[in-house]
């Protein structure tokens, strides 16, 4: 890794929360974690998948063991709506729980997100979509993740879809880092494959557009690179059999580096796509940024070059050549991992018409946010067809 210096002023800002239990077998300290925070009764949101699974089972266990009355609420969908959190939010109030635990991927821990910003600010999840709307404090909220995805148990954001025009929202926050992050790799180990594959793709992609944002840090370097080498040199371990615990531990320290990153250099092209194909065509966020990603990396190399050649170095792929041939051949390697983790490659494969392309585009070019590269419409109309 070359430290590539200050650009510009220097000056940069970076928000983090890393209050971290990490670790196989953490998750048993959740009621400590819970009684240092003071919350007695909390609502505890977990996967319906992970729920099935029984990978929540010793969680609930540890709580019952310790005497915590938790709540339980299981009905979060992938992508999850505003309408669904307005619903757990009743349940939530109702129990009169006093913190927040969020058990599973994204979707879980998001929506954790979402209904603790309801207790302590009201009101709908639609007023809080874009930058600092959250005006008070949420109850604590601990966040366990059980894929090696999102990041989310690290950032400032939550990602839920307004159920009237299917748009995903960001919301974005620092009053949204969970209080708590607990990291157990141990929790990973019954991942099916597609998600294991999807997910680790997603937490890669994060690492990626970071590195190549506009708005990347020097601190946001340093954790992008060593993301993108956890995630990159374990990932088809992980996949080949999640119960590899130090690929798992790889692959959840990777992610959570990679959230870290995000939350503060934002995401670009990939990101933008993937969030419209979510709330549009329902696609699964992992499946849709993993698709997504040789095509916006190869859009996106003539812009950074440069950084293409540490990225190749991270990865574990030669970087001799011209900064443009190592920007080939780091997006071959893209296309190569999507194959050898049995992906999806093809829009039409994920069952989205081509006539949704349009649609997409109009959505997705209100979010390219920091791309490296200055993007138009007919770009993204183009990176669609291309994903076609
Ligand atoms: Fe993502």
């Amino acid at each position: 890794m070359t430290f590539q210096g200050f650009t510009g002023s220097g000056a940069f800002q970076f928000v983090g929360n890393i209050n971290l239990r990490f670790g196989g077998g953490s998750a048993q300290t959740l009621p400590a974690e819970l009684k240092a925070l003071g919350v007695r009764k909390p609502f505890v949101m977990i996967d319906p998948g992970v729920h099935q699974a029984g990978v929540a089972a010793p969680i609930l266990k540890a709580l019952e063991g310790a005497g915590v009355a938790a709540t339980v609420f299981t009905e979060i969908e992938p992508n999850p709506r505003d309408d669904t959190i307005h619903r757990a939010f009743e349940v939530a109030k109702a129990s009169g729980c006093d913190g927040i635990v969020g058990v599973g991927g994204g979707s879980a821990m998001d929506s954790a997100k979402g209904v603790g910003l309801l207790l302590t600010n009201g009101g709908a999840i639609a007023d809080y979509d874009g930058i600092n709307k959250v005006g008070n404090d949420l109850p604590p909220v601990v966040a366990i993740p059980t894929t090696a995805g999102t990041g989310s148990e690290v950032t400032a954001n939550a990602a839920l879809t307004r159920s009237s025009d299917h748009y995903k929202m960001s919301l974005r926050s620092p009053r949204l880092l969970p209080k708590v992050a607990i990291v157990d790799p141990l929790l990973l180990k019954t991942l099916p494959r597609g998600v294991a594959a999807a997910s680790g793709l997603d937490a890669l992609t994060h690492a990626i557009e970071g590195y190549l944002s506009v708005r990347a840090s020097p601190l946001s370097d340093f954790f992008a690179l060593r993301a993108m080498e956890l995630l990159a040199l374990n990932v088809r371990a992980f996949v080949a059999n999640p119960e590899n615990l130090e690929a798992a531990s790889s692959m959840a320290l990777g992610s959570m580096l990679a959230g870290l990153v995000v939350s503060n250099t934002g995401t670009g092209n990939d990101h933008a796509l993937a969030r419209a194909l979510g709330g549009l065509c329902d696609i699964t966020h992992g499946v849709a940024t993993a698709m997504l990603l040789p095509h916006v990396m190869a859009f996106n190399a003539s812009a950074r070059p440069e950084r293409y050649v540490d990225i190749a170095r991270a990865v574990g792929i030669a970087a001799h050549g011209t900064p443009r041939e190592v920007a080939a051949r780091t997006v071959d390697e893209m296309h190569q991992l999507l194959r050898d983790l049995d992906l999806p490659l093809r829009l039409r494969d994920v069952g989205v018409a081509e006539d949704k392309v349009p649609a997409l585009v109009e959505v997705a070019i209100k979010n390219v946010g920091p791309n490296p590269r200055r993007t138009a419409a007919k770009d993204l109309e183009a990176i669609l067809k291309a994903v076609y």
